[in-house]
């Protein structure tokens, strides 16, 4: 039976650790997969995780299954943190979260929830996106569409964005970055999430929005804006949270899918639905990672010295975009990498071509992914000179 089957590329974007992990160049640079990197571009168990992961392994008494919704106490914790402590969804019992395996389990169980409870409905990507949107809902068979998001000179099209969103079907399903936009980088201002709350509701859509950097552009609450924004005011919508990211947590796949209804009946009735969707895909989700962002976030200690770490490494990466852009003005490239510096989160849509990003992995052994997308967090103060040369000497 299995002598029909053929052998598939790898995934583009994890398919570069191993890439890079084989080059022998003392010099390589991995500016590929979406991890933070430290100075020494080590990707480091944050000091908060530790602390609260030496108080679980004294504390934690039993491995025993925990429900398909995930431990109570992680939604009760990250649904403040996500749509703000003074939420009136959340007086209003209107929220609701299901934990998952990581951001991407929660995209899989909005997918799957929208297959079965919303049949017929089309999910409308941003162009570009996150590779794995695509296949997520492509395995869920939910009709994929694209509305514009950069053009063609590697600028935010939010006109065209607008003027997309605005030709929606009526009850389609809308994914939204909420900030840091993989792979793009760029990000609506608050009057343009104003604009997109107005289309929304005039086209009465389902948002979806996948917040999987929290933290990493300007802050916890400045990157919630457009989330909140929307929350505050629709009756519905899902949004997908990540932990990997802005707690470190990236291999304990620790994220939950947060359901907002018309109703706390209503919510009741769709939270329902997740319960199953949970466990015909994996039955319950992983514990470790959860109960650690649960310590972290119960105590005020914790929470503060996570909060620091977290703005220390938001902080790193917008310098290293300045960093980046200073570096090319020798060779007279500055303006027209700018927009590096303006972007925000893990990610620059460089502008670079895909030959271009062949050229530096083939003659310098720099890592990124084929569409021009670096990881910011990649460049150190040691390898930024070599970078820089390196584009200078393939772009045209
Ligand atoms: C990325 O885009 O690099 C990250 O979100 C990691 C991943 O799973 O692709």
């Amino acid at each position: 039976m299995f002598e029909k089957i053929e052998r598939v590329p790898g995934d583009a974007i994890l398919g570069l650790i191993e890439a890079y992990n084989q080059d022998a160049n003392p010099q390589k640079v991995d500016l590929g997969v979406g991890v933070y990197r430290d100075p020494n571009g080590h990707t480091p168990i944050m000091r908060a995780v530790k602390q609260a992961e030496a108080r679980l392994l004294e504390s934690e008494q039993t491995k025993s299954y925990i429900g398909s919704h995930g431990d109570p106490r992680y939604g009760k914790a990250i649904l403040p943190l996500v749509l703000g402590a003074g939420s009136p969804v959340l007086a209003a019992n209107r929220a609701s979260a299901t934990q998952s395996p990581g951001g991407t389990g929660a995209l899989r169980l909005a997918a799957d929830f929208i297959r079965t409870q919303l049949p017929g409905k089309s999910v409308w990507l941003s162009n570009p996106t996150w590779p794995n949107h695509i296949g997520i809902f492509e395995g869920a068979e939910i009709p994929i569409q694209r509305y514009p998001y950069v053009d063609g000179d590697n600028r935010l099209d939010f006109d065209g964005m607008l003027a997309a969103l605005k030709q929606i079907p009526h009850g389609d399903v809308v994914l939204l970055h909420a900030c840091c936009h993989n792979p793009s980088g760029f990000d609506l201002n608050q009057d343009q999430w104003r604009q997109v709350l107005a289309v929304v509701q005039e086209r009465e859509l389902l948002p979806l929005v996948d917040f999987a950097y929290q933290g990493f552009g300007d802050g916890l609450d400045v990157d919630a804006f457009g989330a909140r924004l929307l929350a505050e005011n629709l009756d519905e919508m899902l949004i997908t949270s990540s932990c990997s990211k802005n707690f470190g947590l990236y291999r304990e796949r620790t994220g939950c899918l947060i359901v907002i209804a018309r109703t706390a009946e209503q919510m009741e009735n769709v939270r329902s639905q997740m319960a199953i969707v949970a466990r015909e895909n994996y039955s319950t989700p992983p514990s470790h990672g959860a109960a650690i962002v649960v310590d972290i976030l119960e105590s005020e200690e914790l929470t503060q010295l996570w909060k620091s770490e977290l703005t220390e490494m938001c902080d790193r990466i917008n310098t290293l975009r300045r960093d980046l852009v200073d570096s090319l003005k020798p060779y007279g490239l500055d303006q027209r990498f700018a927009h590096v510096a303006e972007q925000r989160g893990m990610f620059s849509y460089t502008g670079l071509s895909t030959a271009q990003v062949k050229r530096l992995r083939d003659e310098f052994s720099i890592y990124m992914v084929g569409s021009g997308r670096a990881n910011v967090a990649g460049f150190t103060s040691e390898n930024l000179p070599y970078v820089a040369k390196a584009i200078a000497a393939v772009v045209d």
